[in-house]
């Protein structure tokens, strides 16, 4: 079955489609900073609190089916990730939480003449972190330029910087800017061979993409289920070997193993369990567009997200091309529709007449959800020169569809 003649199936399943704003149907263009829930997520959480709301590792009723619950959600992430190793999936508040509390065990063993790498296409929560923990070890930091014209990485100023001192390299999946897919597993191929770490960052790739930690060749990475149709609730993965040996900050009583060495406090049991019903919405989707009903969880998800990159790709390009003919549009990122599989349907641009707030309120009224600014991606927008104002950016994501992005066309003309 092809995606396209789902598209009217799966936008039923989200009930946030259905509202309007000022008598025009809402346009979620927001996706990358959250997207919307299927009605099955919202079922799970609300179940959640019904039937089995406790705490954890109690010897009664709601608290072991809380944990079974909990265990088949570890189960789904590592789907969802490419591992069979259930315990090497962590939850947190989100990302950026984990981050920190990574970069705080990782940092501890680094020393002056160390040396880490961060990239300037990232969001923030992949920069920051460990910029600050390098400070704090007397480590030195160091950058992948970029291209500034496509918003590439630029591999050679990779290939400068890595040497035998760098203990880790952190960079994105893709950018939560302007799309940009990175050649993660050459970066984790070539950070290997020089002896370091590798943190990938896949909490805007995870939506749209399918994500696999054995064929990237990372040793973590993070993701956030608010990004991929699920609550807000963070995730990390790491491999046994680290997760294992590495210190991690937590109290006393909580357990030595994996996960929960990882997983400081009481998490939020409900988030976690709507992130197993998200990703089975999605293995749902892949099932049904597969036409094989018995598909394992990975491969029912492999066929989802090969699906919806494509349904994506397809919409993305179609709004380039389209935006390409407005005199007042400037686009960041690729533009060459030779490099499709460089990009994903997020796209940062920003308009000669009108700054980028009043442009996104402009489209706001008229029913269109778009963000305006940094995105938090400050490391790029201060190379491209872009703050404080930043831009707009429109994100898709596989409930979109085309007659959206073609309304778009139409009111951005009238402001052309
Ligand atoms: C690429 C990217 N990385 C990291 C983050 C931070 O994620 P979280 O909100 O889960 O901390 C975001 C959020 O927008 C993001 O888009």
């Amino acid at each position: 079955m092809q995606f396209a003649d789902l598209i009217s199936n799966i936008r039923s399943r989200f009930p946030a489609l259905a509202r309007t704003v000022n008598g025009h149907p809402a346009v979620y263009f927001d996706g990358p900073g959250g997207t919307q829930v299927p009605q099955v997520v919202i079922d799970a959480v609300s179940d959640y609190y019904s039937r089995c709301n406790a705490n954890h590792g109690g010897v009664f009723a709601t608290s072991s089916e809380s944990d079974t619950i909990l265990d088949e959600a570890h189960q789904a992430v590592a789907d969802f990730l490419g591992t069979d190793d259930p315990n090497t999936v962590v939850f947190g508040a989100n990302m950026t939480t984990l981050t920190f509390a990574l970069s705080r065990s990782l940092s501890r063993s680094w020393k002056p003449g160390d040396e880490i790498i961060v990239s300037r296409l990232d969001h923030d929560a992949n920069y920051t972190p460990w910029v600050m923990a390098a400070q704090d070890a007397g480590a030195t930091v160091r950058h992948i330029e970029i291209n500034t014209k496509e918003c590439t990485l630029n591999l050679d100023s990779f290939r400068n910087v890595l040497s035998d001192k760098t203990k880790l390299v952190a960079v994105g999946c893709a950018s939560n800017a302007v799309g940009t897919v990175n050649p993660v597993r050459d970066i984790c191929n070539l950070s290997q061979q020089a002896g370091a770490l590798t943190f990938l960052d896949a909490v805007h790739f995870s939506p749209h993409a399918l994500v696999d930690v054995q064929e990237f060749g990372c040793d973590f990475l993070a993701c956030s289920a608010y990004k991929f149709f699920g609550p807000h609730v963070g995730i990390l993965w790491g491999r046994r070997e680290h997760l294992e040996s590495l210190p991690a900050y937590k109290v006393r009583p909580a357990p030595d193993d994996l996960p929960g060495k990882w997983m400081t406090g009481t998490q939020n049991h409900e988030g976690i369990v709507g992130t197993l019903a998200a990703i089975d919405y999605l293995a749902g989707l892949g099932r049904t567009l597969s036409r094989e009903s018995d598909l394992s969880r990975r491969e029912a998800l492999t066929h989802a997200m090969t699906a919806i990159q494509q349904y994506e790709s397809d919409l993305i390009w179609h709004l380039i091309d389209s935006l390409q003919g407005l005199q007042s549009i400037r686009i960041y990122g690729i533009t060459d529709p030779t490099r499709r599989a460089e990009r994903l349907p997020t796209i940062s641009v920003t308009h000669s007449k009108r700054d980028p707030e009043s442009l996104a309120s402009h489209l706001g009224s008229r029913g269109f959800f778009v963000w305006h600014g940094n995105f938090y991606a400050q490391p790029l927008t201060e190379v491209l020169d872009l703050e404080p104002r930043g831009m707009v950016r429109v994100g898709l994501a596989h409930y979109n569809t085309r007659t959206e992005v073609d309304r778009l066309i139409e009111t951005l003309k009238e402001v052309d």
